[in-house]
């Protein structure tokens, strides 16, 4: 199956998403989109699989002018997409998300569709249980739940937006295997929305970059990784060195604490976080540093073992108690636990500031939020609902709402989604925020940001801890053994 895009046009108010763009996917290729942060990228794939329609411009699969009216639509033309942010029905189990939004009668009963779906995870080295709550999956693994759907409705093409976010590097090679036996073997075409250059790297057979709404050019890989970069930025981008470290005194001091969820327990971690220090939180997706720094933001309380700050215990404090007390959590879920959709920026804005009066100055309000939205280089207006940003300016935002003078931050995934500029500018704010005596914590996939950035590591493997306490000797090969559980206990 071949597909073209024909001078697609894409406006949202003042907002030229897509300006005039062709391009053309044949079979059995493996492409990928690139582009900055609000390029255009996921407009362009969601007219692509009818989730938005285009102002001007045509989709012609095998030369065939054709318009989709919904997802559902494009679908059954054979065109599916995974989104950026999972659109799943938490309430319902595995089993019955992948039956949903299936024409009715497609699968005679529940057996035959348990069966599909286990053949499919089988095949594909996903350990999905069928009765599990979608609420209670990571975000690695929905994404594969949703990928599994799709392929059991034949889709031909299969467009993925930023999927390796989120997910253990085991997930991601058994995904990259295969996605490139789907291309190799059966003539699908896959499409990735990456900003994970040694991904597109490693995957794919040609790359469209696109600028500002503009297709800007076309490279074959391979190509060296700086080309490509130059032409999504104009410029090749420097890497910064990190300043030194001073740290303080004690501010969270985390002693004998075992967490127990649905999913797994940890056991028995101690630590003590300094002021002004980084303390990255590695390991494999749902190997526990969620449940961990949710206990640090009151949102987890441990079985055992204390968490203080300072002098006081935070134990067993609920969330707000916990940032009165200056800590401050992001989680990685933007629309779902962080953000809400539905609201502005100004609302959001509004709603998690400390206010002394019982009303809201939205004069006040409207001035701050357009200053934050500038400082932080946001693209979008105090007005702009949450859910019309980009992801990557979601996540932005989302930094941008945080209060300042914090003694401890918790971020998950603080640079999910974002182009490399816009990584290093967050890593910026977030060592200013450490030179100032703010502790940072955090949790990511990237080995490499954990190393660059972290003055000691925690390592999370099935339930245990081990601590690293000088990551000067630390690479990235032996960081992903350690989280592998190769050197540990
Ligand atoms: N529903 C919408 N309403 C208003 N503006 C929108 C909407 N969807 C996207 N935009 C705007 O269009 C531009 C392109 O957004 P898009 O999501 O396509 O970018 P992207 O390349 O996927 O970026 P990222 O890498 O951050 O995900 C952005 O400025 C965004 O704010
Ligand atoms: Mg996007």
């Amino acid at each position: 199956m071949h597909v073209e895009l024909r001078n697609i046009s894409k406006t949202f108010g003042r907002v030229r998403a897509n300006e005039d763009i062709s391009l053309s996917f044949s079979a059995g290729r493996i492409y990928a989109i690139l582009g900055e942060n609000g390029a255009g990228k996921s407009t362009l794939m969601k007219i692509m699989s009818g989730y938005q329609s285009p102002d001007s411009g045509t989709i012609l699969i095998d030369g065939q002018p054709v318009t989709f009216k919904s997802p559902t639509d494009a679908i059954a033309h054979g065109i599916g997409m995974l989104y950026q942010d999972p659109l799943d029905f938490p309430p319902f189990t595995v089993l019955e998300n992948f039956i949903a939004g299936r024409p009715g009668g497609f699968f005679p009963d529940t057996a035959a569709a348990r069966q599909t779906l286990i053949s499919l995870a089988e095949r594909f080295g996903f350990h999905l249980d069928p009765d599990r709550y979608v609420d209670m999956l990571t975000i690695g693994e929905r994404q594969q739940l949703e990928i599994l759907r799709l392929l059991s409705l034949n889709v031909r093409v299969l467009i993925l937006d930023e999927p390796t976010t989120g997910i253990s590097a085991e997930q991601k090679s058994a995904l990259f295997n295969v996605l490139k036996s789907l291309a190799r073997d059966e003539g699908m075409t896959i499409i990735l929305v990456s900003h994970k250059l040694e991904d597109v790297l490693e995957l794919c057979d040609e790359a469209y970059v696109l600028r500002r709404g503009r297709y800007v050019g076309h490279k074959t890989i391979p190509c060296p990784i700086g080309d490509l970069v130059e032409l999504m930025f104009g410029k090749i981008v420097a890497r910064q060195e990190r300043p030194p470290a001073t740290f303080g005194e004690p501010v969270m001091i985390i002693d004998d604490v075992c967490l127990s969820s649905h999913r797994l327990s940890v056991h028995n971690v101690s630590l003590t976080i300094r002021a002004g220090e980084v303390i990255g939180l590695a390991g494999l997706d749902g190997s526990g540093q969620a449940e961990f720094i949710r206990s640090c933001a009151g949102l987890l309380t441990p079985e055992r073992g204390t968490i203080r700050l300072n002098h006081l215990d935070l134990t067993r404090a609920s969330y707000h108690r916990v940032a009165e007390a200056g800590v401050a959590f992001l989680p990685a879920g933007r629309l779902e636990e962080g953000l809400i959709r539905g609201m502005t920026l100004m609302e959001h804005f509004a709603l998690t500031q400390p206010g002394k009066a019982p009303w809201v100055n939205w004069m006040r309000a409207w001035q701050t939020t357009a200053e934050r939205i500038q400082t932080f280089n946001v693209k979008g207006r105090p007005n702009s609902p949450i859910q019309t940003l980009s992801g990557g300016n979601q996540q932005r935002f989302a930094l941008a709402l945080l209060p300042e003078n914090l003694k401890v931050l918790l971020l998950e995934h603080p640079t999910r989604g974002l182009d490399v500029e816009s990584a290093l500018y967050i890593w910026e704010q977030l060592l200013q925020r450490r030179a100032s005596g703010t502790a940072i914590v955090f949790i990511s996939a990237e080995l490499d940001e954990i190393v660059a950035y972290s003055d000691r590591i925690l390592v999370f493997f099935g339930g245990h801890v081990t601590l690293v306490d000088d990551p000067a000797d630390m690479n990235t090969t032996r960081l992903g053994e350690l989280i592998g559980g190769k050197l540990a206990r």
